[in-house]
């Protein structure tokens, strides 16, 4: 996964202690700093994307944490995303071909199909948005 949405902040915070504490011209320091603070937002920004395509096209069924805790979760028996389990036998091609062509079953949809919707770099985040509610 390379997008960095897997990526959680704390280890950014551990980096720039680090350089702190490096002996270092401090105008070397700051800019190094701020190129690492200026990563954090991107991230962030980049997260905060995912969970609001998530939480606005998503969660009505699937719920904001992946539980498929919803109305409609309990009436298509969704999966619940943060299983371990559930994410072991999910691939990322899998994945990804769900959210694209959607899902049906006995030839009647359970979930539409997103491929029109949104572009590949947006199903890709949606897929890293699905692994990141696994359970640890
Ligand atoms: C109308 C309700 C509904 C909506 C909205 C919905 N889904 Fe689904 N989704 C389902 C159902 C039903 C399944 C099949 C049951 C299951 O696998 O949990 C499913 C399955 C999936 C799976 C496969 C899970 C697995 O373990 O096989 C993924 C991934 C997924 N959805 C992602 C998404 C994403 C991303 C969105 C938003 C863009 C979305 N879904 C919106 C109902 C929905």
């Amino acid at each position: 996964m390379s997008n960095g949405l897997m990526i959680d902040k704390k280890p950014a915070v551990l980096l720039i202690e680090a350089i702190m504490r490096i002996k270092m011209k401090p105008l070397v320091k700051i800019t190094a700093v701020a190129f690492l603070l200026g990563g954090a937002l991107c991230w962030s920004a980049k997260a905060d994307d995912a969970t609001q395509l998530w939480d606005m096209n998503c969660a009505a069924c699937h719920g904001k944490d992946g539980k498929g805790d919803t109305m409609m979760g309990h009436r298509l028996q969704i999966k619940d995303l943060t299983d371990p389990k559930v994410q072991a036998a999910l691939t990322d091609a899998q994945a990804t071909k769900d959210i694209k062509d959607g899902i049906t079953e006995n030839s009647r949809p359970k979930m539409k199909a997103y491929g029109n919707k949104f572009s590949d770099e947006q199903i890709k985040t949606l897929v890293a948005h699905v692994r990141s509610f696994k359970s640890k």
